[in-house]
């Protein structure tokens, strides 16, 4: 074993998007692809890019959502982290560890940071997408700062340093050793169950199962499964079955495994049969995004985090109420009226979970949401699908209403927030830019103007500043709101690996409780009508529609 110095070249484009480096398995698997980006990674962290302290002698967490290429690129790292100085990487079984899984272990083991393998909700397989992602020692996705400087060093990058030891077993729970790098090899599942554990009442839920209540999990074949499976049908006594498609797949069997209502149309399926159980429930790639379904009834992800927030209380782990709650700006304003109702202070922030870490680290807000079916919570610093999960199955044992009756009580109190989201997928780049351009410069001579009874109060291009260290993050969404309350917001994703993606986010607000069970598409069919007459979408991108909506 030795370790070597290795000549090597800049990759263009190694810059980390909305939730880490994200690209197709045929780039990340080209030699020195991965290796460059992590040699970046802990160059900029040997050097104090995240804060000071130096990663040499330090732990990291390491693991990923199990899709094609992961055990290679674990062994990668390693090979890595053992010519960088590192004293020991905590790895997940298998080299798996969910997202949420990597916040908790950071978090009780106090950890350095973590390195999360995923390209959550994207494809996999070897056509699929691959991804890279930084967690801090908060648990939490590296802020811009860290993720611009890692992207820097990408681009002026001459040299690896690897070992080249053989590979090791990532499959017995172990000590290995790499170099002077120990590897402990963990239950992926141990650390978060305990954080679960800690929040829900398992004494009820037990007793729910044992009562009969029907539930069906979809991990849509990833890496969910295993610890939906420990939970719910181990520890909590559902009976076996519960969770389906529970065995990780690289390929996650060929479904796109992000859980909306078009994706998890099988579990969509199955809770309008007329033997539907009493509650579904699907996660992503990575398991930290959840789909909460009731019979013939499906959760938008913005009420999702309005009715937690008002009902936070019934919860062991939050029963003493909420210090905050905050959503990303294109999330629906439901939750900003049971904050207003309880007097909670409430934050918008951009698109992306890492915008949540501050608010979350300063004690500013304990529920935190994202319309794009994430909501998580200050126990870790990601958002979080099977915690999301037993929230819900919480609230329905706790007041002994199904998830329907919940929502429509809940839009009785507070109104309803029609909202849906419009994905143009794979526009040619710069279509899609040249679109929100011509966006921007409308934006001056949009305020005042009238649609049929509607009038636009505030027309611009959102701008955070973060109210902990006061960073501004600009261009982060086309805001047109109206003076009532509607909303039609544009911005181009970060996420995506092919052309651009545009969404579309409309939203409107409806008191009547006589009004409130129109078909969403129908209910905001307006709105979309407003977003064409101003951006001109379907003439610019010769798209006759969304190719998703949800
Ligand atoms: C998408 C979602 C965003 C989420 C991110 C990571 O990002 O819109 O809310 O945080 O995935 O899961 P986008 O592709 O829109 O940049
Ligand atoms: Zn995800």
């Amino acid at each position: 074993m030795a370790i070597q110095t290795i000549p090597t070249q800049p990759f263009a484009g190694q810059r980390p998007g909305t939730s880490g480096l994200r690209k197709k398995v045929t780039v990340f698997t080209q030699p020195r692809y991965l290796e460059n980006f992590a040699q970046a990674l802990f160059d900029v962290l040997n050097a104090g890019g995240a804060g000071g302290r130096a990663l040499h002698g330090q732990t990291l967490v390491l693991g990923g959502d199990g899709r094609f290429f992961n055990r290679s690129a674990v062994q990668i790292i390693l090979k890595l982290a053992a010519a960088n100085g590192l004293a020991r990487v905590l790895l997940g079984q298998g080299g798996i560890l969910s997202t949420p899984a990597v916040s908790a272990v950071i978090r009780r083991r106090h950890a350095f940071g973590g390195i999360v393998l995923s390209a959550s909700h994207n494809p996999g397989g070897p056509e699929g997408d691959f991804g890279i992602k930084y967690n801090a020692g908060n648990g939490g996705p590296a802020n811009e700062a860290l993720t611009e400087a890692v992207y820097a060093r990408t681009q002026v990058l001459s040299e690896l340093r690897q070992s080249d030891a053989p590979d090791i077993d990532l499959d017995r729970l172990v000590l290995q050793q790499v170099e002077q790098l120990q590897v402990e090899v963990i239950d992926p599942v141990a650390d978060y169950a305990a954080v679960m554990r800690g929040l829900f009442d398992f004494a009820l839920l037990r007793g729910m199962f044992a009562r009969g209540f029907a539930m069906r999990v979809d991990a849509m074949n990833a890496v969910g499964g295993p610890y939906a499976r420990a939970i719910l049908e181990g520890e909590l006594g559902a009976p076996a079955g519960t969770v389906v498609n529970a065995v990780p797949l690289e390929d996650f069997g060929g479904l796109h495994p992000d859980p909306n209502p078009v994706n998890a149309e099988d579990l969509i399926a199955h809770m309008q049969g007329a033997d539907a159980p009493d509650f579904g429930a699907a996660m992503d790639g990575d398991a930290d995004r959840n789909m909460v379904v009731g019979r013939n009834f499906v959760v938008t992800p913005s009420d999702s985090l309005a009715l937690m927030t008002a009902h936070a209380k019934l919860i062991p782990g939050y029963k003493d109420g909420l210090l905050g709650v905050a959503r990303s700006m294109p999330t629906s304003a439901a939750v900003d009226r049971v904050a207003k109702a309880l007097d909670l202070p409430c934050f918008e922030t951009p698109t992306g979970w890492k915008f949540f870490g501050n608010l979350l680290d300063a004690g500013r807000v304990s529920l935190c949401g994202e319309e794009s079916y994430g909501t998580g919570s200050s126990h870790v610093r990601e958002k979080d699908g099977l915690w999301a999960i037993l929230f819900w199955l919480s609230l329905q044992g706790a007041t002994g209403r199904s998830v329907e009756t919940l929502v429509r009580e809940h839009w009785r109190v507070y109104g309803r927030n029609y909202y849906t989201r419009h994905d143009y997928e794979g526009i040619a780049v710069d279509v899609a830019n040249t679109l929100m351009e011509a966006l921007r410069a409308a934006l001056p001579a949009l305020v005042g103007r009238q649609f049929a009874q509607r009038r636009v109060v505030v027309a611009d291009d959102f701008s955070y500043t973060d109210p902990v260290d006061g960073s501004v993050s600009g261009q982060q969404g086309i805001r047109l709101m109206f003076d009532d309350g509607a909303r039609v917001i544009f911005r181009l994703s970060g996420t995506g690996t092919e052309g651009a993606t545009l969404r579309l986010y409309l939203e409107r607000y409806e008191a009547d409780v006589a009004q409130q069970d129109q078909p969403v598409q129908q209910a905001l069919a307006e709105l979309a009508v407003v977003a064409e007459q101003v951006a001109g979408i379907r003439v610019r991108t010769g798209m006759a529609g969304p190719t998703v909506a949800t």
